[in-house]
């Protein structure tokens, strides 16, 4: 496919998806040949089966580069109006405690007896300065063991007015060493990866689970992360985003209150503190795996046109 193909079809999704989000209904019909350059078929094709607004479209493996984005497209819109039906469900029900949609789901997330709800900062000068209290507070912090190890504390970067926030795992060696999220090789990969959605690392804000570096890289533990959490949930009710991508399954797990598998987690949204949630790789592991690119490719087109259909109904 050549590279205009390419961008009418990003466009031609983004124009649907953005419809959709202001309430008009469209219908995808599969076209009735995928492949201009494949020979046209004997039989007339089977009609491929319309998309149920309950379950995602069957995974189909398709022939061609340009009919695999056909069918992405297809998913992508499906995944963005499942979405936004359950954002606005959850939305409803925002008087429930916080969690809710996310113990609905899995069935198993304990119960966390909140403090009182923050206050709401509107203006992004508000949102500085409250983030940075906050970083103020993860450098001087003694709540866990890993502060004894730790060369800088690293709280996260980025714009305190983002729509999206990104949340790795905890500082490796470099990003202890500048006290900045994602500045190693990894970092370098994740800053291509929101080039390509359209992102740009001063539009969003970046952060981990762990604001200090766990010695090794090893995961974070339990008690770790139970004192770092606080940090995080309270940059999310300053920020407060449209969306939050977790990079890997420890953000993941963390976030969500799970242990089921990466794979299935990236496929739908969910909450965490009331705040969709979707799930991709983390670029490590896209470093060590690249098989894993094209998913995470995926992934982030779905970010990026939920996003969108988000900020097309805050408009
Ligand atoms: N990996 C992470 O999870 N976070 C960083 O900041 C860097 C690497």
């Amino acid at each position: 496919m050549t590279a205009g193909l390419q961008a009418l079809l990003d466009d031609l999704a983004r124009y649907l998806v953005q419809q959709q989000a202001a309430g008009s209904t469209f219908i995808w019909r599969e076209p009735e040949s995928s492949s201009a350059a494949a020979p046209a078929p004997a039989a007339a094709p089977t009609p491929a089966p319309a998309p149920s607004p309950a379950a995602p479209p069957p995974r189909q493996t398709p022939g061609t580069k340009q009919e695999r984005e056909l069918l992405f497209q297809r998913e992508c819109a499906g995944f963005v109006r499942d979405s936004l039906a359950l954002i606005a469900r959850t939305r409803a029900h925002a008087a429930e405690p916080t969690g809710s949609a996310q113990s609905e789901m899995f069935g198993s997330a304990p119960a966390v007896a909140l403090p009182p709800p923050p206050p709401v900062y509107e203006t992004v000068a508000e949102k500085t300065a409250a983030l940075e209290a906050i970083a103020a507070e993860a450098r001087a912090c003694t709540r866990c063991p890993l502060h004894a190890g730790r060369t800088n504390a690293v709280p996260g970067a980025g714009n305190p007015g983002a729509g999206l926030v990104l949340i790795g795992e905890a500082p490796g060696q470099e990003e202890d060493r500048q006290g900045l999220p994602f500045v190693g090789r990894s970092g370098q990969l994740l800053t291509d990866i929101l080039r390509a959605i359209g992102f740009t690392r001063d539009e969003v804000f970046i952060c981990n689970i762990l604001k200090c570096r766990p010695p090794g890289n090893r995961d974070p533990e339990r008690q770790e992360v139970t004192a770092c959490e606080p940090y995080l949930r309270r940059q999310l009710a300053v920020i407060r985003p449209r969306l939050v991508l977790c990079l890997g399954r420890v953000a993941a797990h963390t976030l969500l209150g799970t242990s089921a598998p990466l794979g299935a987690l990236r496929r739908t949204i969910h909450f965490y503190a009331g705040v969709p949630v979707m799930a991709t790789f983390h670029p490590a592991s896209l470093l060590r795996n690249p098989g894993q690119k094209r998913d995470t490719w995926d992934d982030v087109r779905k970010v990026r046109a939920l996003y969108d259909a988000l900020a097309a109904i805050d408009a």
